[in-house]
């Protein structure tokens, strides 16, 4: 059966990197203790699956057709059908995400928005018992969506023998009815895409202050150390110095 394209470049490198960083920041979060310094690239990790979910949600309302949120097949019944189809290994196949996987990619989406928020909320020493758990939480799901979602690509593949998995690396399936491939795979917005993320990377690492644990993001300074000292904004600090100067 002819294999045509469906997901862009910017895509399949959001998938890659997205699936690095959450398990860079999980593991290192499951293995590290929260007061060593390896513990700051966990937040680091966390900071730049934030980065990438904010070019995901931009790419969500300009990418081509199947990376479009509008693409996405979110019906609850359309959802049931498939899961009752696919427990009788007879669900159809789709183009571009099925019921299950729009469901599994929002519910990533989510929950690791979820994680940064709850995460940020969490730096310098603050939060509370109650952001900590939902932290906790929320990394729980992801992991476990992530398990269903590999179950998923694994069953499909068992089924339809197409090599799904080959699906993030190359972009192609195999045409199923009268749906049509994209005609570009948008390696220029790809190539956007890579430098804009190598750069956060680099901004996360050279605006470190290892002295003070605070990276500063544009006037924001976000403290990744462990101690109560809190996040706050250049200009407050600005501030207090003038103040001490009248003192
Ligand atoms: C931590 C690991 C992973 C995470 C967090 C993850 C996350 C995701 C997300 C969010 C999507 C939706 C893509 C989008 O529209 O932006 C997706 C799709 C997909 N992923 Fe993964 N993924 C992981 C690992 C893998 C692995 C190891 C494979 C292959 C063996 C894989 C194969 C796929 C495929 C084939 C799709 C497209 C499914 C479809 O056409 O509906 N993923 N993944
Ligand atoms: C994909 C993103 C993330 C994942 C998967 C994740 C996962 C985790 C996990 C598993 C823990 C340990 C919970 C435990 O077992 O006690 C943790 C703790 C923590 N995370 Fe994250 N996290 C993410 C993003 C972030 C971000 C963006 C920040 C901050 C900028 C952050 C800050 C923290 C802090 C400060 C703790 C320690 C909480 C404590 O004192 O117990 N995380 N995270």
């Amino acid at each position: 059966m002819k294999r045509v394209a469906v997901y862009d470049l910017p895509v399949r490198l959001f998938h890659w990197l997205f699936a690095f960083f959450i398990l860079a920041a999980f593991i290192i979060a499951k293995t590290t203790d929260d007061d060593s310094q390896i513990f700051i690239y966990h937040m680091m990790a966390g900071l730049t699956v934030g980065f990438l979910l904010v070019l995901r949600i931009i790419w969500g309302f300009a990418g081509t057709r199947y990376s479009r949120f509008s693409s996405l097949r979110l019906s609850p019944a359309g959802l049931m059908v498939y899961l009752k189809d696919a427990v009788f290994m007879k669900a159809k196949r789709y183009l571009g995400h099925n019921p299950a996987s729009s469901y599994a990619a929002v519910i990533m989406f989510l929950c690791a928005a979820g994680l940064i928020v709850t995460g940020i909320l969490m730096t310098g020493g603050r939060g509370g018992d109650f952001i900590e758990d939902a932290h906790e939480l929320l990394s729980t799901m992801l992991i476990i969506a992530v398990i269903v979602h590999l179950g998923g690509v694994a069953l499909h593949q068992m089924k339809h023998r197409d090599a799904i998995w080959l699906t993030m690396f190359n972009g192609k399936k195999e045409q199923t009815g009268d749906n049509q491939g994209i005609r570009s795979t948008r390696p220029f917005a790809g190539i956007l895409f890579f430098l804009l993320t190598f750069l956060w990377i680099g901004i996360l690492i050279t605006r470190f202050n290892r002295n003070s644990q605070t990276v500063d993001l544009f006037g924001y300074e976000l403290n990744l150390g462990d101690d109560e000292q809190t996040s706050r904004s250049t200009y407050e600090k600005d501030r207090d110095d003038e103040d001490d100067d009248h003192d």
